[in-house]
């Protein structure tokens, strides 16, 4: 079998269409299906107890102040606090039991012999396990309305005074009834998660979090498409196995052609204008860094920092707590990504056509300040928003909208996407002669088609407001979040690689174009649909169960590609003695592993139902996004960061010894983080889990535990290792900064050396 391009053009059109109709369709059932928001909650006598009102209202607050930064919601948010929909259904099943303890035998319940318990164990389950019945009112017991006060109350306590213990500061929520309406919030996630469908057997999140004394457990399907998931990933490994010997992809090869050397390749000033985007993006990555140790070390320390808990009279717990430092950590990790792609994709285009549009310069220094004026301004407003500094609805428009990868406010998420369409429109101009020339799934297409797909699904992030129901919102924020990093991400990177080897002469266009088409079909053709192992537990229609199994499953068959590739890149880096390129592409072959590793192995790790059941929400998560994030599109970008400065920098000055020091800070700094302590302690976590339910996997007493606080000492040397190589870094670029080389002012395609090579491998 030897598929064509247009072939396999084909296809990927076919499976773009079946993307939409699903998508569109789970969107259209995602907001018929959703969780109701009742008007009432009413206790036995009618007393309102909490209304659609409050509940909306917490939700406003638990966005506003950062909530989803410290803990999470229906397991998605961060793990330093407590699970809130899980906790506040444990906490109201504990005062259920004392309820009825009191009320049946006038006794605490802890004094109950073991049948007292059981009987009163049975009813607290009666209680929660029945189905809803449909209408705007939820009915509680008596039992039900003591429990949801006293949580309320306990809420109000934790997050509005302030626990110190717990790494909460003094008023984090701002007042005491926004901190009640969140305890509504929560507890009302905790009602849909014991609350069976009205037409159905299992609750809205099909029994999400496991809670033996809510009657919680994992549901039969979770178990069956478990199972099958397994056999299909055997299968998937086989087929995919199979493709790759049948497709012919020709590999990267350095033998008998002339790789262009860096000092034959001319510099225009575009070029050097996205050189600027690296030290910016650089900046962003040391920050980044340094607020992940200050992360880690929240977790020994709740409100200090090695015993300093005051300087000048303020409490680093007041300035700097555990959600902003976290909202920042990982939005900036984001956006120093996403930024030296941005320089990448503006740096590379002139290599291949030996042109450069009128003002291109020019338009690329506007793009960077556009971009650092956003980043100051969105980072600004986070701390702004989540502190209380806006009135009315400014809070979500400019300040920190709170919602897990997409806190920005608004405003600035609108100038994001106005920065990427300006991208676009940049990268268009600059690819412009290979556009004209080649087929319309060509390489320099699918550069933009990657592009625009990362642009476009960007939009999802406007499709909620503070008032959309949670579980709709969490529909459209997985669509961002899953289809960027499993879908257009993995895409841009393949079709930039492709790129960068067609500019090295190391393959040719056709080629690049025939690998990068079909690592585009296998991704839409798994990931986009594969959105939904995000939608099992938190109040999606269940036949997401099925097809997020199947889907997911499926996504391992691009990442052996992936892998394949990166062992031929590996070759060809070494099967000649004079490579100019070695640096560039150690960084190319450990994204290639990393993305394996990372996304493949431990991504599958917690992907079958019935383990992400239990593992939902804990370290083994943890481990999964860092190893992936940076390990598969961190180190890319960083490879795209070594070959623009070799190329910018005449090679007798050049000296990479130092970015390969950090390189290898970097490679063995995130393996010991992840496998010497992150893993082990989502080993354990999913361990308490499943003994023990899953809020006490979640609890300060699970973090505060001997051996869980040793692995989290055990961070130290992984962590060092990590911001050590980030600083190399950082000072090596500002080192290179004064040998960069000067633009020629107007270079043509003789003095690009693979320009002409590219232009002419027409079909
Ligand atoms: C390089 C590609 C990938 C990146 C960068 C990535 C990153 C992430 C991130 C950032 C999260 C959210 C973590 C959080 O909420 O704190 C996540 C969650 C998750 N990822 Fe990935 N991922 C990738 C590929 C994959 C693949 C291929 C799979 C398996 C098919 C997968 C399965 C999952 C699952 C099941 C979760 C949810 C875990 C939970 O229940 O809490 N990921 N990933
Ligand atoms: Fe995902």
């Amino acid at each position: 079998m030897e598929l064509t391009r247009k072939t396999i053009a084909k296809v990927i059109v076919a499976a773009f269409l079946l993307n939409l109709v699903v998508m569109g369709a789970g969107a259209w059932f995602a907001y018929q299906e959703a969780p109701p928001i009742p008007e009432e909650v009413v206790g036995p006598d009618g007393e309102t107890i909490a209304t659609g009102e409050t509940v909306q209202d917490g939700k406003a607050a638990f966005q506003q102040y950062g909530l989803m930064n410290h803990g999470s919601i229906l397991g998605n948010g961060a793990y330093y606090g407590e699970d809130y929909t899980a906790e506040t259904l444990d906490l109201k099943t504990e005062h259920m039991r004392e309820y009825y303890a009191q009320e049946e035998y006038g006794a605490g319940y802890d004094s109950l012999s073991s049948s007292e318990r059981a009987a009163v164990d049975q009813t607290v389950r009666d209680d929660l396990d029945g189905a809803h019945d449909g209408s705007d009112t939820v009915q509680y017991s008596a039992a039900e309305a003591y429990a949801h006060e006293q949580v309320r109350e306990t809420y109000v306590e934790r997050y509005h005074e302030g626990d110190r213990d717990r790494g909460v500061p003094v008023g984090m929520i701002e007042s005491t009834e926004e901190a009640e309406d969140f305890a509504d919030f929560a507890l009302w996630t905790a009602w849909f998660s014991h609350t069976d469908r009205p037409d159905g057997g299992n609750s809205y999140t099909n029994e999400w979090p496991y809670s033996p004394a809510a009657g919680n457990d994992a549901t039969g399907a979770a178990m069956t498409w478990s199972v099958i998931a397994m056999v299909l990933l055997v299968a998937a490994a086989g087929a995919g196995i199979l493709l790759y010997k049948s497709v012919k992809l020709p590999e990267p090869s350095a033998e008998g052609i002339a790789v262009p050397e860096p000092g034959d390749v001319s510099i225009f000033p575009s070029q050097r204008a996205a050189l600027r985007f690296i030290p910016i993006a650089a900046g962003l990555f040391v920050a980044q860094v340094l607020l992940g140790g200050l992360l880690a070390h929240f977790y020994i320390e709740r409100a200090g920092f090695f015993g300093i808990e005051e300087l000048f009279g303020i409490h680093i717990l007041q300035v700097l707590p555990f959600s902003i430092a976290k909202t920042w950590h990982i939005d900036l990790g984001i956006l120093w990504i996403a930024s030296t792609w941005l320089g990448a994709g503006l740096f590379l285009p002139p290599l291949l056509t030996g042109h450069e549009p009128r003002n291109q310069a020019r338009y690329v220094n506007v793009l960077l300040g556009a971009l650092v004026t956003v980043v100051v301004g969105g980072m600004g407003g986070i701390w702004l928003g989540a502190n209380g500094y806006f009135d009315g609805q400014l809070w979500w428009l400019l300040g920190n909208e709170g919602l897990e990868y997409l806190e920005v406010g608004k405003v600035w998420q609108g100038g994001l996407l106005v920065g990427f369409v300006l991208w676009a429109i940049l990268a268009i101009r600059g690819l412009k002669p290979l556009l004209d020339r080649e087929p319309v799934y060509g390489l320099a297409h699918m550069i933009l088609y990657a592009g625009g797909s990362i642009t476009l699904l960007f939009v999802a992030g406007f499709m909620f407001t503070p008032s959309t129901n949670m579980a709709v919102t969490e529909f459209w924020r997985w669509w961002v979040v899953h289809m960027w990093v499993e879908g257009a991400f993995e895409f841009f990177i393949v079709a930039i690689i492709g790129l960068t080897l067609v500019s090295m002469n190391l393959l040719s266009r056709r080629s690049a174009e025939k690998a990068v088409m079909l690592q585009a079909l296998l991704v839409m053709g798994t990931g986009v649909i594969g959105v939904s192992h995000h939608y099992w537990w938190i109040g999606m229609p269940d036949y997401w169960v099925p097809i997020g199994s199947i889907f997911s499953t499926l996504e391992l068959l691009p990442l052996i590609f992936i892998l394949y590739e990166a062992i031929g890149q590996y070759r060809a880096m070494t099967e000649s003695g004079g490579f100019p390129y070695t640096l560039p592409f150690m960084f190319i072959v450990a994204s290639g592993v990393w993305n394996f590793v990372g996304a493949g192995v431990l991504g599958f790790f917690i992907n079958l139902p019935l383990i992400n059941y239990y593992e939902h929400g804990t370290y083994l998560t943890v481990g999964h996004a860092h190893a992936a994030m940076f390990g598969a599109f961190g180190f890319l970008a960083l490879g795209m960061v070594a070959y623009m400065l070799q190329l910018s920098i005449d090679p007798e000055r050049w000296d990479g010894s130092w970015l390969r020091a950090s390189f290898w800070c970097w490679n063995v700094g995130l393996a010991l983080m992840v496998f010497v302590s992150v893993l082990p302690v989502g080993f354990l976590q999913l361990e308490v889990a499943f003994t023990e339910g899953y809020a006490a996997a979640r609890s300060l007493a699970f973090y505060e535990g001997p051996l869980v606080q040793t692995l989290f000492w055990a961070r130290l040397p992984g962590d060092s290792l990590l911001i050590l190589g980030t600083v190399i870094y950082f000072a090596d670029l500002i080192r290179k900064r004064f040998v960069l080389r000067r633009s020629a002012d107007d270079p043509s395609v003789d003095d690009m050396a693979v320009a002409e090579g590219v232009l002419n491998d027409d079909d």
